[in-house]
């Protein structure tokens, strides 16, 4: 078992599968960790050393671009080896399980294991057969922490706080493991949430989530500080779900008139990738802030944060972080 020897109070723990029951002050630390890692982007030599002798594997049953390759640039960033497996590439296709699949990456080494899966629940299901760190990448409809992680940073940076703001998430629901993971996260962090829905795109058992439900989109953005749209996710429905797209991008598309009517101060967030005329229009045109590519780019600094704390580093050397001379390879 790798080192794990952090104090508790910036220790992740063995494993960042869900974000349920993570304290305000936990998630603090990881954002507060990001926030060094940033300078790590702005340097020359975009690289440092916490994480020398380590070696991720990124497991990635569904496509990605993003997450895959902000674990991959973050672990660089760290100096930590990156192997990419892909299923389709890989004994998968000869019919071997996913247990087998994993038991054998880390018997090749790994310290630690990134999986997306179409399955909720099977980052979990890693966790309990290997010995090694496991991240959840995005497990089937059930949670993608580190995006969450990353949205949360986003707002932060953008409003300055989270406590207290209203925050929408307009949007296929139903199917998001975005969504889940915010809504955990920024109810811990404060915020007041707003799910905004057709009542086919909402799951079963919301009235038990901490948020107020609204169908019509310009009612349930109203005033909002926050308004984060989430990618209708046309692999996972099969159908039924709505009439067409285009009724869909009519009634909850965001569009620069029913922004600047009903939340002229909200910043705009998207996980991405954007189904472009269908969850938001005209982008160009918006006089509200956008700020999908700053999710991207503080993404790589929260998985930098999140692996450091999981694999690790030691909090004197991220105190050191921000200080070397730029260009300059500690
Ligand atoms: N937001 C997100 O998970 O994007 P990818 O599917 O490209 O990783």
């Amino acid at each position: 078992m790798p080192d794990r020897s952090l104090p508790a109070a910036f220790s992740l723990g063995p494993h960042l599968l869900s974000l349920s029951g993570m304290s305000k002050e936990r998630i603090t630390s990881i954002l507060d960790a990001a926030e060094t890692f940033l300078d790590v982007g702005h340097q020359t030599v975009k690289k440092v050393p916490v994480l020398r002798g380590k070696t991720l594997v990124n497991l990635f049953y569904e496509s990605s671009t993003r997450t895959r390759s902000s674990f991959e640039i973050a672990a660089k960033r760290l100096s930590a080896d990156v192997i990419n497996v892909t299923p389709s590439q890989s004994s998968v296709t000869k019919g071997e399980s996913l247990s087998d699949t994993v038991r054998t990456i880390e018997a090749l080494g790994a310290d630690g294991i990134v999986i997306r899966h179409a399955s909720s629940g099977a980052a979990a299901f890693v966790a309990e057969r290997v010995n090694c760190h496991v991240v959840n990448g995005g497990d089937g409809c059930h949670e993608h922490p580190t995006q969450a992680l990353l949205d949360l940073f986003t707002i932060r940076k953008k409003k300055g706080h989270i406590d207290g703001l209203s925050v929408a998430i307009v949007g296929d629901i139903l199917h998001s493991r975005v969504a889940r993971s915010n809504v955990l996260a920024l109810s811990a962090m404060g915020a007041r949430i707003r799910l905004v829905a057709p009542p086919t795109l909402l799951p079963r058992g919301i009235e038990g989530w901490p948020v107020t439900v609204h169908h019509r989109l310009d009612r349930g953005i109203e005033g909002c500080d926050v308004v984060m749209a989430l990618r209708l996710q046309l692999e996972r429905a099969s159908g039924g779900y709505i009439p067409s797209l285009s009724e869909y991008a009519s009634l909850y598309g965001l569009s620069a008139r029913v922004l600047e009517r009903h939340a002229p101060e909200a910043v705009v967030l998207h996980p991405g990738p954007v189904n472009r005329g269908v969850e938001i229009s005209g982008e160009e045109g918006f006089r509200n802030e956008v700020a999908i590519l700053d999710q991207v780019e503080f993404g790589v600094s929260v998985r930098m944060a999140v692996l450091y704390l999981l694999m690790g580093g030691r909090p004197e050397e991220a105190a050191l972080l921000s200080m070397p001379a730029r260009g300059e390879v500690l």
